[in-house]
């Protein structure tokens, strides 16, 4: 198939685009570069750098192309960023998906994939782990401008037909990963670490989040190619860890014997996030295989 991988050049498109070539699927990246690496960008997918809101220059690709299949996966991820400008965050985050969903139904997309957040569009959890059926309640911009992208993504599934598959991730973390996303905080302590520096947790580190290793993440985006079903799905374990709990990990990983230091606690931060993956083990017979144990240190080798 001809796969569009739209963020290919960031840390988890970059990943799921070398599984689609490995796999036989020929693979275009389009990427503004703007948080992604060139070198990220696996030597034989062809590599478009420009703008998902460029409206432009998608049509000429979409018609020029013919994509059989739209994954997508670029955005203005950092939650913080989205707090300081909304506007900015939308933009790429509502507009361009609906920039890119407009372009898939004018050429007939067989399957749209959306990379969603189950750690931000849920908001505070009210039940542990959260099923797709949890009510939706974002506590950042981010995680309503990636709510509206899934309600975008329906509304084309029923006034066109375009086939859809969401993903929800977990807090993703693996090689290449930026320290600027959801599980920015493994990419931050391991270069701390390895530099032999001390690391500080925010408040008392028994925040918790579900870390999903990138590979895991690969295998769901796999497994959403092949299926014929338009679905929304969790992509996490369903297991909590507190900061805590991952510095040890990681200090043991790197063999250090430093201790954290505390600092002051991040206002409005979410204090629990579990996502369940029970749906997708049902549907697709999907479920997470790396340990947080293993993923952690061939992340922290990765950085070493
Ligand atoms: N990392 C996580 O823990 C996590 C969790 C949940 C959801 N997600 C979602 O997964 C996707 C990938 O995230 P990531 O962690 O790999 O982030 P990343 O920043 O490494 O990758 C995003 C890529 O999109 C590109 N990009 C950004 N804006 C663009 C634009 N306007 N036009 C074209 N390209 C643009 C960037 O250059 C980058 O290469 C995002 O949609 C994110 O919301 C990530």
């Amino acid at each position: 198939m001809r796969i569009l991988v739209t963020g290919g050049a960031g840390f988890i498109g970059s990943h799921v685009a070398a599984a689609y070539i490995e796999a036989g699927h020929t693979v275009f990246v389009l990427d503004n570069l703007s948080t992604g690496n060139i070198r990220n960008v696996p030597p034989e997918a062809d590599l478009v750098e420009g703008d998902i809101t460029d409206r432009t220059l998608l049509a000429a690709l979409f018609a020029e192309q013919r994509f059989d299949v739209v994954s997508h996966h670029a955005a203005q991820m950092n939650i913080r960023v989205s707090v300081a400008d909304p506007v900015l965050d939308a933009r790429v985050n509502i507009m361009g998906t609906l920039e890119l969903l407009r372009q898939s139904v004018a050429i007939g997309v067989r399957k749209f994939m959306f990379s969603s957040t189950g750690g931000a569009v849920y908001g505070e959890q009210i039940k542990f782990p959260a099923d797709e059926e949890h009510p939706t309640n974002p506590v950042s911009p981010y995680g309503v401008s990636k709510l509206a992208g899934e309600k975008y993504i329906h509304y084309y599934g029923r006034e066109y037909g375009l086939p859809h598959f969401i993903m929800r991730y977990a807090n993703v973390y693996g090689p290449r990963q930026n320290p600027l996303g959801e599980a920015g905080v493994v990419a931050i302590f391991s270069s701390l670490l390895i530099k032999g520096k001390q690391v500080t947790i925010n408040g008392d580190g028994r925040q918790t989040r579900d870390y999903i290793y990138v590979a895991d993440v690969v295998a769901a985006n796999l497994a959403g190619l092949a299926t014929e079903s338009n679905m929304t799905i969790n992509v996490g374990t369903g297991v909590e860890t507190d900061v805590v709990t991952l510095y040890e990990h990681l200090r043991q990983a790197g063999g250090s014997d430093l201790s954290p230091r505390h600092g002051p606690a991040k206002p409005g931060e979410q204090s629990r996030s579990v996502i369940s993956p029970r749906r997708a083990k049902e549907l697709l017979g999907w479920e997470p295989r790396i340990e947080l144990e293993e993923g952690l240190r061939r992340t922290y080798q990765s950085f070493a």
